[in-house]
């Protein structure tokens, strides 16, 4: 007989995975000698791992199934799907992470680039699942630095209908995340490391420098 669905635990707003597997491969991304193709790659992979951790509360059912010896019971993801939505054009370097692990999710995108002066975010395309109210949204941003680009981003999707919202983003800084906190308190935050400040240019110290650039070999 199947047992009534896994009530979600609460989900803490701020995880930073310590895992000796994404320290590893965040200080090889930090690393300015690394070339454009391994950055890529190890984005991929850690977006992989942050992902795991993202997606931990996932509500869960028991099913019956058949093995090839016998009759037993399994777990099965229930409950809401899955949207993915990284915001152009750094997130897009993570979409595959996620997508490796959660091959169904449906994808939104969201273009947004910051005013290097004003340092605000201005939108310029999005494109979302039309369902997504009804989904679990993973909002993929792999710096969050001054967090208005990001809670902008939140905005977008929830003026769309999404009600349960995650971000995965390699690097915070404080003010980022205090920002999205403030304006979102209900939006839980995944990241590799929380770094020490933003730079007066609006960089995250230390950092990895433009995502984007690094991503795509641009500059
Ligand atoms: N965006 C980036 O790509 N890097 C930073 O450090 C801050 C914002």
């Amino acid at each position: 007989m199947a047992q009534a669905e896994k009530v979600a635990a609460p989900t803490p707003r701020l995880t930073e995975v310590t895992h000796p597997l994404v320290r590893h491969k965040l200080g090889l991304l930090r690393d300015v000698t690394t070339t454009t193709q391994m950055f890529r790659q190890l984005v991929n992979e850690l977006t992989l791992l942050l992902t795991y951790e993202a997606t931990k509360d996932l509500a869960d059912e028991e099913v019956e199934i058949e093995t090839p010896l016998e009759h037993t019971s399994a777990r099965r993801i229930s409950g809401k799907k899955v949207a993915v939505c990284p915001i152009l054009r750094a997130g897009v370097g993570m979409l595959d992470g996620v997508l490796s692990l959660v091959p169904g999710a449906r994808v939104g995108f969201i273009g947004l680039y910051r005013n290097e002066e004003t340092l605000q975010p201005v939108e310029y395309y999005v494109k979302l699942p039309g369902d997504i109210a009804d989904r679990d949204v993973l909002l993929l941003d792999p710096m969050l630095a001054t967090g208005n680009s990001t809670a902008a981003a939140v905005e977008t999707v929830k003026r769309a209908g999404a009600t349960s919202i995650r971000l995965i983003a390699l690097i915070a800084a404080p003010e980022g995340i205090e920002r999205l906190h403030r304006d979102h308190p209900d939006v839980s935050v995944v990241v590799a490391s929380v770094d020490r400040q933003l730079n007066e240019k609006g960089y995250i110290v230390p950092g990895l420098g433009d995502a984007g650039d690094r991503l795509y070999g641009t500059k």
